[in-house]
Order: C-alpha cells, then structure tokens, then sequence
C-alpha cells in the first residue's frame, strides 16, 4: 500500500460529499439513523452527526482519496495512544458488529475512506477572540502531554509526506508559493521563509524527530467546560513522522490568529510545553523559525486550496486570517524571537560582556554623570516626563555641575519614553546608551575593525567584539567607510549635545531599534551588549539596575502577611503615579481607574511641596498650639451643614468609623448599632463587626456579634425590592428599628453610605435615608454617614454623599480623597455628641491632626476648590455615564451602569432577566483592561462590577480611553 506524498499527489479537493450522502453513509454502513451538518475542512469531507433528538451522535469523516487505509489506521491508532496517556482524544466510535473504517465508492471510480469519530463536549477555542495567557498555557501543556505520549508511538501509516510536515516546508513553500497572486505578498513570503530555512536547515541534525499530531491548533482542540482550558485533541489528518518541535510550532502559530496575538502571546504556551516536555537547544533556536515556515505554509497552502476547490469555503475564509498569522509571525525577526523564548524558559545566553576600550579621549569615566530616567528616578519630577524634551533638559541639568558628560543607562526602561494612553506597552527599553558631550570630543576605535558607515551624523565600525554605532547630529567620521582601524585610531569627533551609542552582537544584517518594548527587551538586548566600557567603566551585572515585578511580588510575600492581598494574577511593579495615570518600572502608563484615594491625583507637586516644607518645620501632635490644626478643622467644618461644627482627627477611614460609634453609644449610652447589609466600613474590631461585606469577609453575615443589626441592602438593581418598588426597603429599615426598640435594644446609631459604594455605586432610593434617619432618631439613636468613600466632591452633584438625599446626620466620617493618600481621617459631629466623649476619658491619637496631616488636609481642600474638581467630577463623569450606557446597549454582558459624578459601577450579568453575576467574567476582564493599559477592580458582594472611582482629575479623553478599551474587551473576548 503507498502511503501519501503531497509532492506526487499533486492537487487535493475536498471529497464531494453531500449532507444528504453523509446521512445515508452513516445509516448504510453504521446503522445509525442521523442528521448531517458539513463542518470545515481543507482536504477531507467532515460532518456533525445528530441524532433523533438532536444530541451529538458523532463525526463522520469522509478522508480524501488520496489517503490509504494504513494512514486512517495510524490514526486511530494514535487517539488510543492519547486515550491511554489521559488526553481526551476523538476515538473511532464504529457500532457493535460494524466495521471502523467503512469503504465507499467515489464518483470517480475509486474508493473513500470513512469512518465516525466521538464528538468531543466542551468546544474548540477556533476563532479570532482573545485569549488569556493561562489558557495558552493549558494549551501548551496538552500539547507537551500527547508530544510525550507520542515520543514512542509508531505506526506504518505515519511515514508519510504532508505539506504540513515542517520537514519538508521549503519544498512546500517552494511548490505552492505561485498561488500567492499578490505579487508584494509573495515575494515577502518567499523572503520570510528563505532564512528562516536555513537556519531549521542547519540545526535539522540536533532535531529529534517522532510521531506527532501536526495540527493540534485551536480549531482542533476542545476545552473543558470548568474552566474553558483546552483539555483534548480532534482531527489526526495530518498524523506523520517529523521533528518533535514542529507539534510546538504549529500551535504556536495559531495564537497570532487571535486578537491581542503578537509573538509575545505565545510565550506561556511555549513556557508550559517545555515543563512537560523539555525542549532542547536546537529546538529552541528552531523553534520560531518553524513558526514563520507554518505561517507561510498556511499561506501558500491556503491559496492553493483556494485556486484548486474555489468553492470550498473554509478555505477561501481562511486566507486573511493566514495572511495575518504569516504577517505576525514576521512582525519581530526569529533572532529575537528566539532569545526572548530562551528568556522565558529560563535558559537565556549569556555571553561575556563586550572588550572594548575607551573611545573618548579626554573625558575620564569619573566625570561622566549617570542619568537615571527610570520610573525611580528623581531626574525628571512630577509629570515632565510627559515633555518630549525631558531627556535634554535633565542632562543639560545634570551637566550644569561642569561635568564634561553625562550618559544614560544601557537597558534601563524609561520613565521618559512612556506615553499615557495606548493599548499598547510603549518602546521603553533602550538598546544602548544616550550620550550627553559639553563640547566637542575626539573619538577612537574600541576594537580592531573596519569602519561600515562613515556619514555625518553615523558612524558604524565592525570588530570580533560587535559592531558599534555612534550617531547623533554632532557626530563627523574622520576616518572614511570601508578603512581598517586598529584600537586607538582617530575614527570620529562628537559633541556637544547627544549621542547614541550601540554595541550589536546578532546577525549583521538585523539593525537593533534603540528602544524596543519591554515585552521583546531579552530577545533584543541579547544581540546588544552594554556599550559603557566604550565610556570606561564596567558593565553592571543587572544592567538596568531594576528588581523585576514577579521578584518583588515574592520577596514581598516572604516579609508580608498574606492575607494583604494585592491586585492581579501578576501585577506590575507600579513605581510612580501622575494625575490620573500609574507608570510601571517598565516605563508602562496605566489610567487608574480605582484610585479614589488619589482625589486630586497622583504625584501632586504642591501636595508634596507642602508636605515637604512641613516636614522640614515641624511635625508633633495635637497637645501642641500649631495654626495648622485650627485651620485644618475650620476649613473641614465650614464644608458640613451646620450643626456639624466639631472635629475629632484621626489616620484613617477605620479609626474614623470606630470613633463615630463609640462617640454614637457614649451619646445614647446604648450599644446596639444597625448597619446596612453588603457594607464594608473598615478593619478595627469594631468597623469589622459592622462590615456585612461577604466580599471583604466570606463569613460576614454568619459572625456578627449580637449588638449589630442589619437591614437589608436597599440595592434597587438586583435586592429584593428593584426599579420603582425600591421604595419598599426604607419601610423595611424603620421597621427593623421598631422592633429593635420594642425587643428594648433601641440602637446608638443607624450607619450606612449615604450613597451605596461598596455595592458598586449604586444610588440609594430616594426618599430612604430621611425616612430611616427620622425613625432612629424617634428611637433616640443617632444617624452616621460614612463618606469615607463617596464624600469629598467625588459625587459631582454634591460635596457630600448625604446632600443627595436632602438629610443632615448627627455624625460624618470621612477619610480616603481627604488626605490624598496620606493617612488623614476625621469625624465631624456636634458639639453634643463630641462632648459625650467625656465620659470615656480624653481623646487622643498620636498622629492625627498633626501639622503634616493638617497641611495635606488644607492643601488638597485647596486643589479641589481652585481646580474645581468637583465640578470635573461632574463633567467627566456625566460623559463617562452616557458613554458607558451607549456601551450597555450594544453588549448584554453590561447589566447596569450605576453611580453618578466619578463613583460609577459597571454591573456585568450573565442574564439580564435572572441578573446571575459574570463573576469570572469580571476578573478575566479586569486582566485584560491591565493588559491594554486600564487598571479597573471589581467590586460588591459578587465581585461583578467593575468599580470606577478614579483621582478627580480625570480628563474626557482618559474617559473616553476607559471606554474605548471596556468596549474593545467586551468586542473581542477577555
Ligand atoms: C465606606 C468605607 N468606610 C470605611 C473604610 C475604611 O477606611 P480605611 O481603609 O481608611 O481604614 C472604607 C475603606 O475602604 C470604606 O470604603
């Protein structure tokens, strides 16, 4: 029997099979009695069978005539080997009595193959949504698991010879390459595939070979219904003897189908292969080689389909998507891609530095200052960095000392190089060195070599060491191109003024950007090496000088108590923050959509300028006579209705809240506290017993000690009482504190948000807390507003939460935007109340209300009223509302959008009529905003709202930003 040779074969078309002949093979040779539906394939004849009842009854695969019994067996075969290891794997499903493989006349005059194969639950990951990396990853890892269940599996009908079969790609390519009828896309097929030939070419000897699968891609696998992780394989057409890694790079390639999937994607597919199956050396230099040759194997082969069986349509809808595989596959050249694969396997090159002596004569390696535009540096102050000219201003600065130069670190990211506001990480990573000259200086040769380029404004020279660059305006070659320069000879002058310094080690034909995106850096920077010794001083052993965000995730998790969770699956090391915006080590800006603690912004120059003067004045407590205090609490009053006129200063949100209710029970004399359900209102053993939060604490609603009460949660969204009949939840609470006084256990204090954060920001009923507060006070208890979170202007409509519902409380807390992160906390009440606190002894903390704290309290009432953030709030909020309603009505997923001002939830169900939580939803969309540049949380009992509670100074485009991403998500998959 022969076996398959595509290069003999010639065309393929896919069988002619009709729905109507698949049901009829399927009864004649199965005895089964089903439906047929045509599913895609390039070269064979596919259905899904149904039975009576329109269950899955299996696949029916008509297998191209040109495949012989043999290699039909082998692949049944093959789905035992993979049954056996624990992969699920489509098995011949052939009825009792009846033979697997059934033979069928062709029209033709010859015979087809069929047989039917187990339908497989769960479904493919075909498509071109996004991706999560540990999805990839579980791809990967079911890929490594059937490369080790392959590894001694053999079979007569794997010897065959597949166009698929990477082992054969240039002959392939070669072949079919014709059929690319752009002439532009042809050619940079046939340009991609050539090297990337030679080099699998050169390395074919180390490559070990096997049985593999060939086509385990995201159309052929199937995934779990737990977790949507692919967990089994279907269709082993293109079963076949070939190297080991090419199973790797075959579905490494179908991640660049998927949006958000560029070459660094599939990084954790690759990661999570080679812990199941190691790969070697050569098959990691191979590797993205082969990945380019499938990329262009698909092309070809998908335009020759298209030509030869122009009806079939999963071939002609396939060629965009191929093409863009194909382009990203070579969007980052294979030596890059190589390096950084290497990188994350954890087996990175590392050659010895560069030997090159000094090139400037006359400027000593003490005297060249270090400019640090890293995220930690205190170079470039506040928001300068966002100034294009930054780099220049900073060195002539640090210059102005009579330094005769200064210079930039090799591989450092830049704080300078971040843009704010793109989906994408920016180039931050330099791939050299910026060199700043005072004057002119005579340059030299740091190794024997010969000149490359010699242009004013570049000179280039080549030597056993590498090839280094040196351009910048000021740069004049004095010695020409082509010359041979021993080290020391006269090879240019620079300066003044800045020059770019390269040393490049990688193939001499691949130009090295000087800043490449932190994601790509390892790939590149291993074909750079650190061009300081050119400057005289030795290379650093960590070159950019930075700890890497997963290394301080885990040293912060050897010294810090675990239960102080922290945002994201892997979270960015976040080192500096301007106005609405948090920037990584990485030199990534992030729009910071949660942090209602940074009310008027991060990184607040006259913020840090008055604590800074403060700090250097004095800093004690409040026993002492200091201005700062009386104005502070002046100021902090003056923003409440009277009688509110009295203020107690803490640190926090906690204390403030734990203090309001021990100022509740000394006034009443009482205990008992009545606090709404689904609240969070602090840490300290008293705010926790009053927190019914089972996001915060599972066991919330089961631990309250016996002196908190609750009442219902009056969400008018999902509670029991929604829309109109939310009126129904103030009757509710009046009548829990009826009978609270009844049972004699009148409360101290009824204590809510006056607009319901922690729920997601959802409004509370009107009308609910004048009914409420009026019936606890007829009980002779006090009402408490908690405005730790909403207070402060934040509302837009009002400065207080409470203003909204027309009320005024007998006490206010207030903590978070006031001290703009610094830990500043306060409870206002009256003079009453506060006088109640007597008969506990005095009041003291030891730094509250101190002057620092003071100070930052004035200063960020007075960037909040000179700015008009308020009033921003308002505005920007109201376009962010209309916008994200726009969003709701093009995408179910978005049951509500709650909130007003800048204190918003985006509620996400999964059925609007039954309101069930998209919990998972949420999260995984909350990593994917982090991944396109938005930091958003979710928030509420069911962790399915995204909270949007961002510094105040939000602009209109940052909005729109954080819409147009949310939208993206939603579009394309999470
Ligand atoms: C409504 C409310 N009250 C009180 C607190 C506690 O504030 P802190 O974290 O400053 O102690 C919080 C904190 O999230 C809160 O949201």
């Amino acid at each position: 029997m022969t076996l398959f040779d595509f290069f003999q074969a010639g065309e393929l078309p896919a069988p002619a099979v009709s729905a109507g002949e698949a049901v009829a093979i399927a009864r004649d040779h199965f005895g089964l009695a089903v439906t047929a539906t045509p599913l895609g394939s390039q070269q064979d004849a596919n259905f899904l069978l149904r039975g009576p009842a329109g269950d899955p009854a299996g696949v029916l695969k008509v297998a191209n005539a040109a495949f012989s019994r043999v290699e039909i067996d082998a692949q049944d075969a093959a789905t035992g080997v993979l049954g056996g290891a624990g992969v699920r794997a489509a098995r011949n499903i052939a009825g009792p009595g009846r033979a697997p493989i059934a033979e069928i006349p062709d029209c033709s005059g010859g015979r087809l193959f069929a047989r039917i194969i187990a339908f497989l639950d769960g479904g493919t990951m075909s498509g071109d949504r996004y991706v999560a990396p540990p999805r990839w990853a579980a791809l990967g890892t079911l890929v490594g698991r059937v490369s080790r269940a392959l590894a001694d599996f053999d079979h007569p009908g794997v010897h065959r010879v597949l166009q698929w079969d990477l082992q054969h790609a240039d002959r392939t390519i070669g072949l079919l390459s014709r059929y690319v009828t752009d002439p532009g896309r042809r050619h940079l097929v046939e340009a991609a595939a050539a090297p990337a030939w030679r080099t699998v070419a050169d390395l074919a000897a180390d490559l070990p070979t096997q049985a593999i699968h060939g086509d385990i891609t995201d159309d052929n696998v199937v995934c779990a219904a737990a977790d949507r992780s692919p967990d089994g394989v279907i269709d082993f057409g293109d079963l076949t003897r070939s190297w080991a890694v090419g199973e790797l790079a075959v579905t490494a390639s179908s991640v660049l189908r998927h949006a958000g999937g560029e070459p660094v994607a599939a990084l954790p597919l690759i990661v999570a292969f080679d812990r199941e199956r190691p790969l070697r050396d050569a098959e990691i230099a191979a590797l993205w080689p082969l990945v380019v040759l499938r990329a262009a194997t698909l092309v070809v082969s998908g335009n020759q389909q298209a030509a030869v069986d122009a009806k079939n349509e999963y071939a002609t809808g396939a060629l965009e998507f191929e093409w863009q595989i194909f382009e990203r596959a070579v969007s980052v050249p294979a030596a890059v891609m190589t390096g950084l694969i290497a990188g994350a396997l954890g087996r990175p090159a590392a050659p010895p530095p560069a030997r090159l002596t000094p090139i400037l004569a006359g400027v000593p390696p003490g005297d060249v200052a270090p400019l640090d535009f890293s995220a930690q540096s205190d170079l470039v102050d506040g928001g300068a960095w966002l100034d294009p000219d930054c780099e220049e201003t900073a060195a002539a600065r640090a210059m102005a000392t009579g330094a005769p130069a200064a210079a930039t670190r090799y591989a450092q990211p830049r704080l300078t190089r971040s843009v704010v506001l793109h989906s994408e990480s920016p180039s931050t990573v330099p791939t050299g060195i910026d060199l700043w000259l005072a004057g002119p200086v005579p340059v030299t040769a740091p190794q024997a070599g010969v000149v490359e380029t010699a242009a004013d404004g570049e000179v280039v020279m080549a030597g056993a060491e590498g090839t280094v660059v040196l351009r910048g305006r000021s740069v004049r070659p004095t010695a020409p191109a082509g010359r041979a320069v021993g080290t020391g000879a006269p090879l240019a002058t620079a300066g003044p003024g800045r020059v770019w310094l390269q040393v490049r080690t990688g193939p001499a034909d691949l130009p090295v950007p000087a800043f490449v995106r932190p994601e790509y850096a390892p790939g590149w920077l291993a074909l750079t090496r650190d061009p300081v010794p050119l400057l005289g001083l030795a290379p650093a052993a960590r070159p950019d000088g930075t700890e890497k965000a997963e290394d301080l995730v885990q040293r912060r998790g050897r010294a810090l108590a675990g239960v102080q969770e922290q945002y994201y699956r892997r979270p960015p090391r976040i080192e500096r923050g301007w106005r609405e915006f948090l920037v990584s080590v990485d030199g990534r800006s992030y729009l910071d959509m949660v942090n209602n603690v940074a009310a008027i912004g991060h990184g607040h120059p006259e913020l840090a300028e008055a604590v800074a003067r403060q700090w250097r004045r004095l800093n004690t407590n409040s026993r002492f006579n200091y201005r700062a205090i009386a104005d502070f609490s002046e100021r902090l009053a003056a923003t409440l209705p009277d009688p509110l006129d009295t203020v107690f200063l803490v640190n926090s949100g906690s204390e403030a809240v734990d203090l309001a209710l021990r100022l509740a029970m000394a006034a009443t004399g009482r205990r008992d506290v009545l606090a709404v359900a689904e609240a969070y209102h602090g840490w300290t053993y008293a705010t926790d017993a009053i927190s019914t939060s089972v996001a915060d604490n599972p066991n919330a609603l089961t631990t309250r000690p016996e002196w908190v009460h609750t009442v219902p949660s009056p969400n008018s969204y999902r509670g029991d009482h929604r829309g109109a009949a939310a009126g129904r939840y103030a009757p509710e609470a009046v009548a829990v504190i009826e009978d609270l006084t009844r049972r004699g256990h009148p409360p101290a204090a009824f204590i809510c948000e006056p607009f319901y954060g922690n729920a997601g920001g959802i409004a509370l009923p009107d009308g609910y807390l004048p009914a409420v507060y009026a019936a606890v006070r007829a009980a002779g208890g006090l009402a408490i507003a908690d405005e730790v979170q909403v207070g402060y202007g934040r509302l837009g409509a009002w400065f207080w939460g409470f203003q909204g519902q027309h009320v005024v409380p007998d006490i206010v807390t207030v903590a978070k935007s006031m001290g703009n992160g610094h830990p500043l906390g306060a409870v206002v009440t009256t003079g009453a109340v506060a006088d109640a606190y007597r008969t506990q002894g005095y009041f003291f903390s030891s730094a509250g209300g101190s002057p620092v704290s003071c100070v930052v309290g004035l200063t960020v009432l007075d960037v909040i009223e000179r700015d008009g953030l308020q009033r921003n709030a308002l505005v920007v909020g109201e376009h962010l509302r209309s916008r994200l309603a726009d969003l709701a009505a093009r995408h179910p997923l978005i049951g509500a959008v709650h909130g007003t001002g800048l204190y918003m939830g985006v509620e996400l169900v999964l059925d609007p009529v039954t309101l069930e939580p998209a919990v998972a939803e949420t999260s995984a969309i909350c990593e994917r905003m982090r991944e396109l540049g938005v930091i958003v949380q979710p928030t509420g009992d069911r962790m399915n709202v995204l909270k949007m509670k961002p510094p105040m100074c939000l602009s209109t485009t940052s909005a729109d930003f954080f819409v147009d991403m949310l939208e993206r998500v939603l579009s394309t998959g999470w």
